[in-house]
């Protein structure tokens, strides 16, 4: 009895951490994603982040190529506009957690994008595509989700 509720507990929490996004093409994994906004972890798309607070986006990955530097690339698809979002990081090595670069083929990587969502933005539902390139402009990592914009009350 014990031991079938310990399996069900240890195979249901990796789950309950990550959230399902979309694969973006050219790349042939997805990250393991989870965004948290005013402390509420997302269950599923569309995630809601909050007016006025940071949308904490959790991306883990293992990278299959080496990188020395990390360029976050933002795009947001809107009421059908296609908008370039200028990334509040300039080197994605700085929201590594877990090592350092350069990082080799192969090493797991715990990443944290702090998306700032502004309280002019409108409340509606869009489509934020991530992505990641190295210092050759390849594609290390890349997902889009839909987030749905709420005010905190
Ligand atoms: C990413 O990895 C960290 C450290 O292992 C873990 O705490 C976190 O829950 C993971 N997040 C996701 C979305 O997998
Ligand atoms: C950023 O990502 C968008 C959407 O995937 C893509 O169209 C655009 O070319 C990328 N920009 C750069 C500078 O890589």
């Amino acid at each position: 009895m014990k031991a079938s509720i310990l399996v069900t507990l240890l195979t249901l929490v990796p789950f309950s951490t990550q959230i399902l996004v979309n694969k973006c093409e050219g790349v042939d994994s997805v990250p393991s994603v989870n965004i948290i906004s005013n402390g509420l972890a997302c269950e599923a798309p569309p995630c809601p982040v909050f007016l006025g607070a940071v949308a904490e986006m959790q991306v883990n990955f293992s990278s299959s190529i080496y990188f020395e530097s990390l360029k976050p690339n933002i795009t947001v698809i809107a009421l059908g506009a296609v908008v370039p979002v200028p990334p509040n990081q300039q080197d994605g090595c700085e929201g590594i957690l877990n090592t350092v670069c350069p990082v080799v083929a192969g090493e797991t990587i715990d990443y944290i994008y702090k998306l700032q969502v502004y309280s002019f933005f409108p409340k509606i539902e869009f489509t934020v595509i991530f992505s990641m390139v190295n210092e050759l402009k390849e594609l290390v990592t890349c997902f889009s989700v839909d987030l749905l914009v709420k005010s905190k009350n």
